[in-house]
């Protein structure tokens, strides 16, 4: 039997949680209709996709037809920087508008600006500070007469810095009081659903995403928020399924897992608890790590995520560190790669100013809901003798 592996990539994919798994078994065995289809297979179905749709809704103090079922986070960013601007575009020909998305994105919001930035269309990255957070002040001079778009991420999914949400959406809220063209704000909160407030009136929010595999549900699963009345204009067009926003047959075992998952999160006192012991390991790890000498946390050390902890070991490559721990059956991540494979220094560490030797050593370590105290134990019992040995070995100084 292969060994238990110690999880600490919670920020890459969570593992399921068996309460979830159990929810979405008979929609892959016997419940297999078609949710728009009108018998009674279907209409079961279709019952199990409206439930998921209410539980997401009031999980985000949203409308329940304000929740469409997606792919993931990707297609769900995706969808927030197309959308509103295709049908803009349409609607008033030969314009040229502005985005602004922040320079830390996901590439599932960094890619689709940089095609646009291709068109016709003028895409501005908004800076960060050395801690990693956008500043408010800046967003606001950036803002004009054609901008429709700001997309800030809610938690970043390598160093973990909570984003200054509410405020942006205050200052957005205020702005729109008196333009003609509403800006429109995009949060992806696919790293945030677990870990802070998500409701998207509190927040000034008019699109969010997230996604299933985050928040120990299934993957291949996500969700947009719409505001009513965003202008919008479809990514994938097709048989008219969810109003035709999003064209496609229902993914109901995955919509199952989503909304399952989610009513998990809906259970706060539990979150809370579970959360302050996220922390505290967390928070365990990084005394631990510090003792390490030449290692500096990424990242605002109060304004992160309860679940994250992303560190610089000085003088060694965070992919040597990170195959030396999974050879120990210990899994975490590196931030330096991108995750197409290549040896480009990780750009919300260059966003940060971190130079590109310092950012190839960094490794970040996600916590999540099934982690215990010796899971950090064996991790910084075997890290500084890993890091010794490499230092030792390496050419850089
Ligand atoms: C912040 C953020 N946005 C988007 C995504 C993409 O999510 P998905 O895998 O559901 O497409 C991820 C996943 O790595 C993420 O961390």
């Amino acid at each position: 039997m292969s060994k238990k592996i110690i999880y600490l990539d919670n920020a890459a994919t969570t593992p399921l949680d068996p309460k979830v798994l159990t929810a979405m078994m008979p929609y892959l065995q016997g419940e297999f209709g078609n949710a728009s289809s009108l018998h009674t297979l279907g209409l079961n179905n279709r019952v199990a996709v409206d439930r998921a749709q209410a539980t997401v809704a009031s999980f985000l103090g949203a409308q329940k037809s304000e929740v469409y079922f997606t792919s993931g986070a990707t297609e769900s960013d995706n969808m927030a920087i197309f959308g509103p601007l295709r049908a803009l575009q349409a609607k008033f020909p030969g314009r040229r508008w502005q985005i602004i998305v922040s320079s830390i994105e996901h590439d599932a919001i960094l890619e689709p600006a940089k095609q646009l930035a291709k068109e016709d269309v003028e895409v501005v990255f908004l800076p960060v500070g050395s801690d990693g957070i956008v500043k408010v002040e800046e967003l606001k001079k950036l803002i004009k007469e054609n901008t429709i778009l700001v997309s800030i991420m809610y938690i970043n999914n390598e160093i973990g810095a909570i984003q200054p949400i509410q405020e942006i959406g205050a200052l957005i809220k205020e702005l729109n009081k008196t333009r003609s063209q509403k800006i429109y704000f995009h949060t992806d909160a696919t790293q945030a659903l677990a870990y802070v407030d998500c409701n998207v009136d509190k927040l000034g929010i008019d699109m969010l995403s997230l996604s299933g595999h985050k928040i120990y549900g299934p993957k291949g699963v996500g969700a947009l928020y719409l505001r009513k009345g965003t202008q919008f204009q479809p990514l994938i067009w097709g048989g008219h399924q969810q109003s035709g926003v999003r064209s496609g047959t229902y993914n109901v075992p995955g919509i199952v897992g989503l909304g399952k998952a989610i009513e998990i999160l809906k259970d706060s006192k539990k979150i809370a608890q579970e959360n302050k012991k996220i922390k505290d390991l967390r928070d365990y790890l990084i005394k631990e790590i510090k003792k390490i000498p030449k290692v500096k946390l990424n990242g605002d050390a109060k304004k992160r995520s309860p679940n994250n902890a992303s560190f610089i070991f000085e003088g060694v490559e965070g992919e040597s560190v990170l195959l030396m721990l999974s050879d120990k059956n210990i899994a975490v991540s590196t931030g330096s790669a991108c995750s197409s494979g290549s040896l480009e220094p990780s750009h919300v560490l260059s966003a940060m100013g971190v130079s590109p030797e310092k950012a190839h050593g960094s490794l970040r370590f996600s916590l999540g809901r099934f982690n215990t105290k010796a899971d950090v134990t064996a991790l910084v019992k075997a890290l500084p003798t890993i890091i010794k040995r490499l230092r030792k070995m390496s050419p850089i100084k």
